[in-house]
């Protein structure tokens, strides 16, 4: 048993170690879809196999229960160590941990056997979203419950971008699974044609956006400052940060529309403030790297503030890519193509993916009281592994995705198209080969991560056993 004046590490644990588990698992069935893009016969004919099931088996895998994973672990963490207690409730905090993975197992049941409401990035169906809502509810009164009874006067900024996170996906996810059951099983949307659409994404968008961004901001401004050992660039930055970018995110969802029945005007209106999304993500992305500035010396030797850090100038790069492909003319080539996958991907795993394991590298040694991970070299290896897989990854899917975009449009002198659909498919397929490479690549960097953590865990302990309490 835990001494009830320390902090609550178990669940920290407990989330850190699935995180990686859960990356593992889900990006395997990204390798797997990634090769049946190029060899489609590897579904064996079996339905559960097949890529429409196992597609989305991947993203809600990736984003929900390693990302997720990663944002409960970090921020049980950073809300203890900053408000100086320990969390509201070890009870609920358990549930949260248990509810969450009984939805992670209902979700890899229900997925390949083909339940699911249909709605990109919230598939899984009404039993299932009821359990996500109360999970979710639990972590916010878990969550708000520490910040309330805080020793310190002061909120941390990262708690304030975790605390927008958890009360924006609950609004989310309540809105947009709203649905009629019409068995245990099956349920229909309760809006349906355009409002649907804009509904799913009002979501989508966000869920980019509180779940895959400012969730790991949270991320960025505890472990960034606490791994150069130096408090953030500016403070100030990051309230305006905080404020813009909370601000303008939930405008921008009809980018995902374009050039459909949506009206021209909120397309428009999607179009803007994804441009105006330009000025806050950047000044995040600086107020971050520049907290580095005097110690850049420390970027050579200290392989999880590579992570840390290189996270930041995928984020700045998909942070300028997106408003550039929301612009309408710009949307007009990439839409339906694979520009789309690499823009996704440069921010899943150059962003999401990298901050991530370098949070986790340093939490590991703290929660499981060791001195420093197993081997930093490790760490290094696994740093250099990733960022080429993310290279080969991206640029294959900008190349294909242009090309894509442009064989689709080119038109004969009489006006009939000059390539066909399948003319364009077989020459993506180097391309696919080079993203399987790629993803396979940064999968590897999950083994090596896995190996490392478990040699840490496993290693013995220091002398001292207690955990200081001191933030
Ligand atoms: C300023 C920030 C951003 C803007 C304005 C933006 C804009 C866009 C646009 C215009 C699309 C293409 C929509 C389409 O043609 O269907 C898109 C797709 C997407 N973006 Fe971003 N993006 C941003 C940042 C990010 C980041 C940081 C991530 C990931 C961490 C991300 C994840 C996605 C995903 C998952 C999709 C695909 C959605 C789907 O169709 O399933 N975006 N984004
Ligand atoms: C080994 C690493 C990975 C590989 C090989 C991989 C592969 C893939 C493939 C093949 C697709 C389907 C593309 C298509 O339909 O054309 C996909 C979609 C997607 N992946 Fe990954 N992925 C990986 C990691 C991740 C991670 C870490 C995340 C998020 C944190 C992520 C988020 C997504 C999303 C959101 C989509 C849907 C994109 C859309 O609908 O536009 N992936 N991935």
């Amino acid at each position: 048993m835990e001494n009830q004046n320390t902090y609550n590490y178990k669940v920290v644990r407990q989330f850190a170690v699935m995180t990686v588990v859960w990356g593992i698992v889900g990006m395997l069935v990204g390798v797997i879809i990634a090769a049946q893009l190029v060899w489609p016969a590897l579904n064996f004919d079996l339905p559960w196999l097949s890529y429409g099931r196992l597609r989305p088996l991947h993203t809600n895998a990736v984003i929900f229960a390693f990302g997720g994973s990663a944002l409960f672990a970090t921020s049980y963490y950073a809300v203890q160590r900053t408000c100086q207690v320990r969390l509201f409730s070890d009870r609920l905090a358990a549930f949260t941990f248990w509810g969450w993975t009984l939805i992670i197992l209902l979700a890899a049941i229900t997925l390949p056997l083909g339940l699911t409401s249909g709605k990109e990035y919230a598939e899984l169906e009404w039993p299932i979203d009821i359990l996500i809502a109360v999970v979710w509810v639990s972590y916010a009164v878990v969550f708000f419950g520490t910040i309330i009874k805080r020793k310190v006067p002061h909120i941390y900024v990262a708690n304030w971008f975790f605390g927008a996170f958890i009360i924006t996906v609950a609004v989310l996810h309540i809105v947009n699974s709203a649905a009629l059951p019409v068995g245990l099983f099956k349920s229909y949307s309760v809006y349906s044609g355009t409002i649907d659409a804009m509904v799913q994404w009002w979501y989508g968008h966000n869920a980019v956006g509180f779940f895959l961004t400012a969730g790991f901001l949270g991320i960025m401004y505890y472990f960034i400052p606490k791994q150069v050992g130096k408090p953030i660039y500016s403070y100030r930055l990051s309230v305006v940060h905080f404020w813009a970018l909370i601000s303008t995110y939930m405008w921008a969802g009809p980018h995902h529309l374009q050039f459909t029945a949506l009206p021209e005007w909120a397309q428009s209106l999607g179009m803007v403030f994804s441009l105006i999304l330009i000025a806050p993500s950047w000044g995040g992305m600086i107020n971050g790297i520049m907290t580095l500035s005097g110690a850049w010396h420390k970027l050579r030797s200290d392989p999880i503030l590579k992570f840390l850090i290189v996270s930041l100038s995928f984020y700045g790069m998909s942070t300028f890519e997106g408003p550039m492909m929301s612009i309408k003319t710009v949307n007009a080539l990439s839409h339906y193509t694979d520009w789309t996958i690499g823009h996704v991907h440069s921010g899943a795993l150059g962003w999401v993916g990298l901050v991530t394991i370098g949070a986790i590298y340093f939490l590991i040694p703290k929660v499981f009281n060791r001195e420093a991970m197993y081997s930093t070299k490790l760490i290094d290896t696994h740093f250099w592994v990733a960022t080429i897989g993310i290279v080969l990854y991206i640029v294959a899917m900008w190349i294909a995705g242009v090309m894509q975009g442009l064989m689709w449009r080119a038109v004969n002198d009489d006006g009939t198209l000059t390539y066909s659909f399948v003319e364009s498919l077989e020459a993506t397929y180097p391309y696919y080969i080079v993203r399987l490479l790629g993803g396979a690549l940064f999968l590897a960097g999950m083994f090596i991560m896995a190996y490392n953590v478990w040699k840490t865990i496993a290693g013995s302990k220091p002398a001292d056993e207690a955990i200081p309490q001191t933030a």
